[in-house]
C-alpha cells in the first residue's frame, strides 16, 4: 500500500493553544491535521466550525487539514470550510439528502471528497459512488466523542472496503477514525487501512513524536 498517514484528531488537543498543539503534532511526523466538526444534531456534541480552520491555516499551517463533517444538513457549510483552508472534506451519508450531490460540491470547491461509515453503516452505501471519491472514512466508534474503544468487527469491514477499493483500480485513500492506538494500529493497517486518525492516544501522550513513531513501526511491522 502507500505511505501510511497519521492524522492526529485535533479534538483531543488542549484548544487553549491550538496553534503549537497542531505545531507540536505536525514536528513529531503527523501527516494531516484531523479536524472534527460537531452540531449537536447529527452528534449529540458541539465542536469548532471554519473560523477555527482559518485561523490554524493563518497561524501557518500547511499541512493538509482533514475536515471530517460531523453535522446535518452538509451543503451549506462545504463553501464555508472550502474558503477556510480545508484540504478534504468527508461527511456521512445519513446527514445528507444527495450524497452523490454533496460529493461533486465538495469537489467543485476544490477540496478532495470522503464519505465516512459509520459502525453500523453498511458497505454497499459505495456501490455507486466509490468512483467519484477521494477517500473513505472507516469509523471504528460511533461519532460525537474522543476517547472511546475501538469496535472490533471495523476489522472485517476494512477487509470489505479495501478490496472494492482495489477492485475500483483507483487511488482512494482508506481512512480510519476511532480508537485507534499502538497495540491495534498493526492489526488495522493489516486490514487494508492506509491513513489513521488517531486523538486521544496522541494528545494523550507526553511525547508526540513517540507516540507517532511507535505507530509508523506497528504498521510497517
Ligand atoms: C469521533 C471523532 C474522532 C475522535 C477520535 O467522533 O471523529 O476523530 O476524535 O478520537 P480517539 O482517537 O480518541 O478515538
Ligand atoms: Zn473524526
Amino acid at each position: 500500500h502507500k505511505n501510511a498517514v497519521i492524522a492526529p484528531s485535533i479534538l483531543s488537543a488542549n484548544f487553549a493553544r491550538l496553534g503549537e498543539e497542531v505545531d507540536a503534532v505536525l514536528a513529531a511526523g503527523a501527516d494531516w491535521v484531523h479536524f472534527d466538526v460537531m452540531d449537536n444534531h447529527y452528534v449529540p456534541n458541539l465542536t469548532i466550525g471554519p473560523l477555527v480552520c482559518e485561523a490554524l491555516r493563518k497561524h501557518g499551517v500547511t499541512a493538509p487539514i482533514d475536515v471530517h463533517l460531523m453535522v446535518e444538513p452538509v451543503d451549506r457549510i462545504v463553501p464555508d470550510f472550502a474558503k477556510a483552508g480545508a484540504s478534504m472534506i468527508s461527511f456521512h451519508p445519513e446527514a445528507s439528502r444527495h450524497v452523490h450531490r454533496t460529493v461533486q460540491l465538495i469537489k467543485h470547491e476544490g477540496c478532495k471528497a470522503g464519505l465516512v461509515l459509520n459502525p453500523a453503516t453498511p458497505v454497499e452505501v459505495l456501490d455507486y459512488v466509490l468512483d467519484e471519491l477521494d477517500y473513505v472514512l472507516l469509523m471504528s466508534v460511533n461519532p460525537g466523542f474522543g476517547g472511546q474503544a475501538f469496535i472490533d468487527s471495523t476489522l472485517q469491514k476494512l477487509k470489505a472496503v479495501r478490496e472494492r477499493i482495489d477492485r475500483s483500480g483507483r487511488d482512494i485513500r482508506l481512512e480510519v477514525d476511532g480508537g485507534v492506538k499502538i497495540d491495534n494500529i498493526g492489526a488495522i493497517a493489516a486490514a487494508g487501512a492506509d491513513a489513521f486518525v488517531a486523538g486521544s492516544a496522541i494528545f494523550g501522550a507526553k511525547d508526540y513524536a513517540d507516540v507517532i513513531s511507535r505507530m509508523r513501526a506497528e504498521i510497517d511491522a
